[in-house]
Formats: C-alpha cells, sequence, structure tokens
C-alpha cells in the first residue's frame, strides 16, 4: 500500500482500533500523531512505534472540545507544515436500555461520537486540502454495523454512529473539489476495551447472557467468518482507505464484521 511518508493524525489511539490503526499506519511507513485524552496511553502507542523503528508523537486531544483541535492541528502545521490524512476513532459506547438513557448521557454519548467528527473535519480542512493538492488526502471516520442497523440497548450509539455514516458522505461531496476523500468504516463487535465492555454493560443491564465469554461467544457464533474482530482486521481496512490505491474511494461506507449484516 502506498502510504510510505504520509503525515496521519489518528484520534483516539490510546486504546483498541486508534492505537492498532497506528501500529499498522507506522508499520507502513506513516509518520504518526497520535491523540487521545488519555496522554499517558498515546503517549505507550508512540513508544511501542518507536521501539518499532517509526516515527511518532503523541498529543494530548479532547476531540469534542473546538480549542483542543484547533491545538492539535497548529502544532501538526507547525512541525510538518501538511497533512495528509485523519482518521476519527476516539468514541465511546453508551448501553442501556432506552427509557433508562437519561438526556444527559444521551447528549454525551452525540458530543462524544459525532460532534467530535464533525469538529475534526472542520479543523483540518484547511490543512488537508493543501496536502491534497499533491496527491489527495483521506478521512476516515469509525461508524459501526449500529450505524446501519438497530440493536436492543444502543439508541443512543446507534443514533450518534447513523449520524456519523450519513455527515461522511455530505462532507465528501463537498470535499470532493478539494481532493479529500471522506469514508466510514463500519465494524461488527471488535475485542477492544469498549467492544467487550459493551457486552459486560448489556449483561448488566440483563441482557440474557451468562458471561461475557458466553456472549462473545454467541456473536461469533452468529458471524459467518466464526469469530469476533481484532483491531488489526479494522486497522487494515483504514490504512487501505488512506492509502493511494483507494484514491478513488469516496462517500462510501466499508462494513468490517465477518459477514454479519449480510444475512
Ligand atoms: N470495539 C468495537 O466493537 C467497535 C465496533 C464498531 C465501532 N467501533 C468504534 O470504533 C472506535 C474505536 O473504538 P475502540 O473499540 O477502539 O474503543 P476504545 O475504548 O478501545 O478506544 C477509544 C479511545 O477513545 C478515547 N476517547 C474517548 N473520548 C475521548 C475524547 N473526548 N477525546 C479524545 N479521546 C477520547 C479513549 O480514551 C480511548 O483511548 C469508536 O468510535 C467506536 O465507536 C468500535
Amino acid at each position: 500500500m502506498q502510504l510510505e511518508d504520509k503525515i496521519i493524525l489518528v484520534t483516539g489511539a490510546a486504546s483498541g482500533i486508534g492505537r492498532q490503526t497506528c501500529l499498522t499506519l507506522a508499520a507502513h511507513g506513516v509518520r504518526i500523531y497520535a491523540s487521545d485524552l488519555n496522554a499517558k496511553g498515546a503517549v505507550e502507542t508512540c513508544e511501542e512505534i518507536q521501539d518499532a523503528g517509526g516515527r511518532a508523537t503523541s498529543l494530548q486531544h479532547d476531540v469534542t472540545d473546538q480549542a483542543s483541535w484547533c491545538e492539535v492541528v497548529e502544532v501538526i502545521e507547525r512541525q510538518e507544515g501538511r497533512l495528509n490524512g485523519l482518521v476519527n476513532s476516539a468514541g465511546l459506547m453508551v448501553v442501556r436500555p432506552f427509557h433508562e438513557t437519561e438526556f444527559e448521557l444521551y447528549r454525551r454519548q452525540q458530543t462524544v461520537n459525532v460532534d467530535s467528527v464533525w469538529l475534526g473535519c472542520q479543523a483540518t480542512r484547511t490543512i488537508l486540502s493543501r496536502s491534497a493538492a499533491s496527491g489527495g488526502a483521506s478521512v476516515v471516520n469509525l461508524s459501526s454495523i449500529l450505524g446501519l442497523k438497530g440493536g436492543a440497548m444502543h439508541s443512543a450509539y446507534c443514533t450518534s454512529k447513523g449520524a456519523v455514516r450519513l455527515m461522511s458522505k455530505a462532507i465528501a461531496v463537498e470535499f470532493g473539489k478539494l481532493r479529500i476523500r471522506v469514508n466510514s468504516v463500519h465494524p461488527g463487535l471488535v475485542e477492544t476495551p469498549l467492544g467487550l465492555g459493551s457486552m459486560q454493560d448489556m449483561i448488566d443491564h440483563g441482557a440474557p447472557m451468562p458471561s461475557l465469554e458466553a456472549a462473545v461467544s454467541m456473536v461469533a457464533q452468529r458471524t459467518p467468518l466464526g469469530r469476533a474482530a481484532q483491531p488489526i482486521d479494522v486497522a487494515n481496512v483504514i490504512a487501505f482507505l488512506c492509502a493511494d490505491e483507494s484514491q478513488y474511494v469516496t462517500g462510501s461506507e466499508l462494513v468490517v464484521d465477518g459477514g454479519f449484516t449480510a444475512q
């Protein structure tokens, strides 16, 4: 994949899909800016990249805060003068029956999962479009299969991921003339703190599953490829969407669910 010497900002880089995306992109020669609210976790991601001979800088970043986005872009502008890609992976998942989901919790879900993507696309538009003049630029937004289908106890989360799906398409239409591609990625269950935590939350809120292991095994049995995803399954797809090989792909939704939603 043509990724060598690109500069890519990954949010949610301290954990799960974001961390693995940083490692995978760095292994392809990308210079990584790894941002997260969890500064220590972002530093650890960068140390792992540097230990393997890659280049990475960690940034503390609250993706819900416009000023924080401005600071992050300013650092990249000052240090590099260009940015070839943005991966919006920071997120959280509220798991609660609809009637028990307080409005504040619902709002928090939209702020972290939806406002963050909006703010990120606005904050990076200028530097991405300038960098895109020589070879294009790419934005990858993490949605979910729960942005395509409904799920019990996931009304707030589904609302947020459905919004990310259509926001990505709408921005892709406007960013096309700037040569910035925008796509959404839709994983099924991925074994990360968020993915496994959400299964445990479902059990805690009365879902009829005896244990976390049993819940993951139930998902695996219902998945045509017979297992839940690992972060690398998603990171490889994100890398493709950041690479030159996907230069004619924009406004699309790439499902990474082992066939779960094909049934
Ligand atoms: N794991 C899954 O099963 C799954 C499935 C579909 C989609 N997704 C989506 O993929 C993305 C990554 O999920 P993951 O499983 O890697 O989760 P994770 O919990 O492992 O990592 C999420 C990261 O986002 C960071 N974060 C949260 N709020 C933030 C904020 N305000 N500012 C900056 N950083 C913040 C956290 O600190 C954490 O490091 C999320 O958008 C999630 O909704 C995950």
